[in-house]
């Protein structure tokens, strides 16, 4: 690992609003002092001191996406998950540097998510550009296999909103299918949303990914269900 990487790795570690499980194999979640956490039920209290509505975006990588909202919906809370530290750096930089109050990061595995959050604590998901996973055997890794679809059944309250963006038509067909059959109701299905003129203020949010995608000329594709 490069000195730059390990830097960045050890400064997210001591970002007040950044929580990581450290260790995968004997999961716990930690803050910045070491501390073990136990707050199943109780993130809204103990992470934001309110009582406010709980936005969670998957595989966020730099946070793009969850910053972008908590600008814009300082009346919620977000909470940004993925398993690279480096990346989680980037984003917690920007929220102090922005003074966001309503944002944290959670570095954990999202297959563990369960073990640190209660069931039905979350009121929306947002997954934007996570890993396509094409070929056949790494299926069940796309978040949005059949076992990721039901650990979002235990996470998110009953009839929250779960959004879905991707540049991967594949991927995207995928999903559209695998949501129905585990019960989700799509709302919206948009291919192409920019080439389609569908994109909102919301969806045309551009991540870190989008960005490099839309350099490449690929098109980008959103959904939007409820969580049954
Ligand atoms: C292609 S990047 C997209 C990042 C960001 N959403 C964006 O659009 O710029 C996919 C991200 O998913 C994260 N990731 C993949 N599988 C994960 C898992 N099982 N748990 C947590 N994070 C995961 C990776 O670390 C990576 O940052």
């Amino acid at each position: 690992m490069g000195k730059a990487k390990m830097k960045k790795l050890r400064e997210v570690s001591t970002f007040p609003f950044v929580y990581e499980n450290k260790n995968f194999l004997a999961p716990s979640i930690c803050d910045s002092t070491g501390q073990v956490l136990e707050w199943k039920g109780e993130w809204a209290k103990n992470a934001f001191k309110n009582s406010n509505p709980i936005t969670m975006e998957l595989a966020c990588g730099k946070g793009d996406y969850t910053i972008a909202l908590a600008e814009r919906f300082p009346e919620r809370n977000f909470i940004g998950v993925d398993i690279k530290g480096d990346r989680l750096w980037r984003g917690g930089m920007t929220v102090q540097s922005k003074g966001l109050t309503n944002v944290v990061f959670v570095r954990s595995k999202i297959e563990q998510l369960d073990l640190f959050f209660a069931s039905h604590e979350i009121d929306e998901i947002w997954i934007t550009f996570p890993d396509p996973f094409p070929k056949k055997p790494d299926t069940k890794r796309r978040l949005s296999a059949p076992s990721f679809l039901e650990l979002y059944k235990k996470l998110m309250k009953e009839n929250g909103f779960i959004h879905f963006k991707t540049d991967a038509l594949d991927l995207f067909n995928y999903t559209e299918e695998s949501m129905k059959e585990a019960g989700y109701e799509l709302l919206t299905v948009q291919r192409d949303i920019y080439g389609n003129q569908l994109a909102d203020e919301i969806t045309s949010i551009k991540t870190y990914y989008e960005l490099m995608h839309l350099a490449d000329a690929r098109t980008i594709n959103y959904l939007k269900a409820i969580v049954k």
